[in-house]
């Protein structure tokens, strides 16, 4: 069975752009018959929240309640938390030898987050070294595939140069792992600018419907389109971006017609949006306040997935432990 991994770090709650970018997708890639693991990346996050990590322990948690809201299942899927698998950190360690700082210092994403994040010094040894965390991540598991946005192609492509390092030192362990890459739409936040939690503009996945009409109502809409008789431009409305997401198609052609010829005001519009957003969001509200009802439950899950990532992880770093061969005075594979 081939092998699927994905991390999200617990910096923020999930908001539409989350869900309909990547767990979505993750929710699609565990009823497609992959074995699926998705992680927490909480170490990932002390990356850059060091100073102030008060919060990741309320996102992590936050997080998981919106990951089995959103339909992931952990009968089918690993659900864990990185922090709770060390052996991520002794492969780090490994792979932090052979990788050359140059191959770090030439991140994109790396510059592109350090020049976002001005506010915070990042030029730590941890913060440069994320990106060897994260191929640990990754290999440990022996993943074949990894959903991930672009904005991670240049960490992924760097997982596999580590990878390939590795096995050229050490005797072949690691595939390289691929991305997968999945047609992510465009969801604009309530100001027209992408949804994002900096912004302050996003609709999130634990929004009381109440709130998502809030949100919804007072919607940056095509500018031009200033009074009710006005006609208006899809094209150019952020709304309209997110009937892409949510409303069916022929519904969608009607809301083009009624727009360009001034059939409805676009009150009228967020309306139609709001209903088809609620198909969506409603159960995930719903199953979000079960939840929340039986807090050990999501507890339990996550320490439970933990248990079984270890196993997998555990058997890597035999491998590895193996490969690199260091002493190992007690048994064969390592220390305990
Ligand atoms: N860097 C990823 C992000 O910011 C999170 C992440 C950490 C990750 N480890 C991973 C993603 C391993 C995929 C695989 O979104
Ligand atoms: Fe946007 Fe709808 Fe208003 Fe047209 S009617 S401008 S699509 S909100």
């Amino acid at each position: 069975m081939e092998r699927v991994l994905s991390g999200m770090r617990p910096t923020g709650l999930l908001h539409l752009g989350n869900y309909l970018g990547a767990l979505r997708n993750w929710v699609e890639l565990q009823e497609e018959g992959y074995r699926c693991f998705y992680f927490i990346a909480d170490w990932h996050a002390l990356t850059t929240e060091y100073a102030d990590p008060s919060q990741v322990a309320h996102y992590c948690r936050e997080v998981a309640i919106d990951w089995l809201a959103a339909g992931l299942d952990p009968e089918k899927s690993v659900l864990f938390l990185q922090s709770q698998v060390l052996e991520h950190a002794e492969l780090h360690i490994f792979l932090s030898m052979i990788t050359p700082v140059s191959w770090l210092e030439r991140n994109p994403t790396y510059k592109e987050i350090r020049q976002e994040l001005k506010d915070r010094d990042l030029a730590t040894y941890g913060f440069l070294g994320y990106p060897v965390l994260q191929a640990s991540d990754i290999l440990i598991y022996k993943a074949h595939y990894v959903p991930v946005g672009v904005d991670q192609l240049p960490h992924l492509e760097l997982t596999r140069e580590i990878a390939r390092r590795f096995n050229y030192l050490y005797g072949p362990l690691f595939p390289e792992p691929k991305p997968k890459l999945t047609q992510t739409p465009k969801v604009p936040g309530v100001d027209g600018r992408k949804m994002s939690k900096s912004y302050d503009n996003a609709i999130y996945l634990g929004d009381s419907p109440e709130v998502v009409w809030e949100k919804l109502r007072p919607m940056v809409t095509d500018t031009q389109r200033k009074r009710r008789t006005d006609p208006g431009d899809p094209e150019k409305c952020p709304v309209f971006d997110l009937h892409r997401a949510f409303t069916p198609s022929e519904v969608r052609e009607e809301v083009v017609e009624n727009c360009k010829k001034a059939g409805f005001g676009c009150i009228d519009c967020k309306r139609i949006l709001y209903g088809h957003l609620m198909d969506v969001m409603g159960p995930i509200y719903e199953k979000r306040r079960e939840l929340a009802a039986r807090p050990s439950l999501v507890d339990e899950v996550i320490l439970d997935g933990s248990r079984r990532a270890r196993e997998t992880a555990r058997e890597t770093m035999v491998e590895a432990r193996t490969a690199v061969r260091l002493w190992c005075p007690l048994a064969e594979g390592g220390a305990e």
